[in-house]
């Protein structure tokens, strides 16, 4: 039966159902087998993935090449679009047919909401979201999706809080209504007024009927926490003082994890800057430099085998 994955863009997490999670997951699973047990395979032979990132990364660029590479498939990276012909003035609309011509699938990273979207509609292959400004990170948020499911077992009763300055972190948008998904859960937002969630993920979460509530206090709720997520600045899209704002205002050190329950995990999407002591790193129940970012490569391999291959 073909996979309703197959041959489809992946530019938001709307786009989501329980049923495809599973089979994602379950292909995930199966990903880490195979990595762990001979490194790779060669599901995506004579297949190429062109990698357009407009903005820095090292573990999206770095894992999705790394995914291409593993079971098989080839490469166009462009890490910085300056090299290409975007530098001369072609247009996104252009762009998304030239690398339709030589590629099996588009990845790109870009810092204006909403032009993932735009590279779809002009694209002739499909299109994967690796992030788009302050609006989605959907991969992220799969990966994020898919380690708490490994840690934890399904989402029942878990209560997720997240920490830090929410306004502007993609990764939040997207894994705040995937979770949503999910009946049962509870999710507990911490952030000073400036940085308090998105209005529209506020009102979908309300929309949905999601157990929720918003919180200044990290202390009301982290006693509580399953998973406490926690978030950095993003100082490449705010200005300058509202960053300097946002610095130090939660910081997660060996005395917070005191007040947490022994079965909980701390995750991040990285790069941090000082929102984690380094000192947490070493508790087990640290998972963002051990599991969570290595998630990263078998849930992208599992994407790109399912949207290539169905
Ligand atoms: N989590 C994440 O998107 O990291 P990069 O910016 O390094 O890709």
């Amino acid at each position: 039966m073909k996979s309703t994955w197959q041959g489809a863009d992946f530019t938001s997490v709307d786009s989501l159902t329980l049923e495809t999670l599973s089979e994602l997951f379950d292909k995930a699973d199966v990903m880490k087998q195979v990595v762990e047990e001979k490194g790779g395979n060669n599901v995506l032979a004579g297949r190429v993935m062109a990698a357009l990132f407009y903005e820095p990364s090292s573990r999206t660029f770095g894992s999705f090449v790394s995914a291409m590479q593993r079971l098989g498939g080839g490469v166009i990276p462009f890490q910085g679009m300056t090299a290409s012909s975007v530098a001369k003035g072609e247009s996104l609309a252009d762009t998304a047919k030239v690398f339709s011509s030589f590629a099996d699938v588009l990845v790109m990273r870009n810092p204006e909401v909403g032009s993932v979207d735009t590279l779809a509609k002009n694209a002739w292959v499909p299109v994967i979201s690796a992030g788009d400004g302050i609006g989605e990170h959907p991969t992220q948020a799969l990966l994020d999706a898919y380690t708490i499911r490994a840690e934890f077992g399904s989402f029942d009763k878990l209560h997720l809080v997240i920490v830090g300055e929410l306004a502007h972190y993609r990764p939040v948008n997207s894994l705040a209504k995937l979770v949503a998904l999910f009946p049962g859960v509870k999710m507990s937002f911490v952030a000073f007024p400036e940085f308090a969630l998105q209005p529209e993920v506020r009102k979908f979460l309300q929309s949905k009927n999601v157990n929720f509530s918003e919180h200044v206090e990290l202390d009301d709720v982290v006693a509580d926490a399953d998973v406490l997520y926690v978030t950095r600045p993003k100082k490449e899209f705010i200005p300058v003082e509202l960053y300097r704002l946002a610095l130090g205002k939660y910081v997660i050190t060996t005395r917070t994890l005191e007040k947490m329950k022994k079965k909980s995990i701390v995750m991040h999407a990285l790069p941090r800057l000082d929102e984690i002591a380094v000192e947490v790193d070493d508790d087990p129940r640290a998972i963002y430099l051990t599991k969570q970012m290595k998630n990263g490569m078998y849930v992208r391999m599992a994407l790109l085998d399912l949207i290539i291959n169905g």
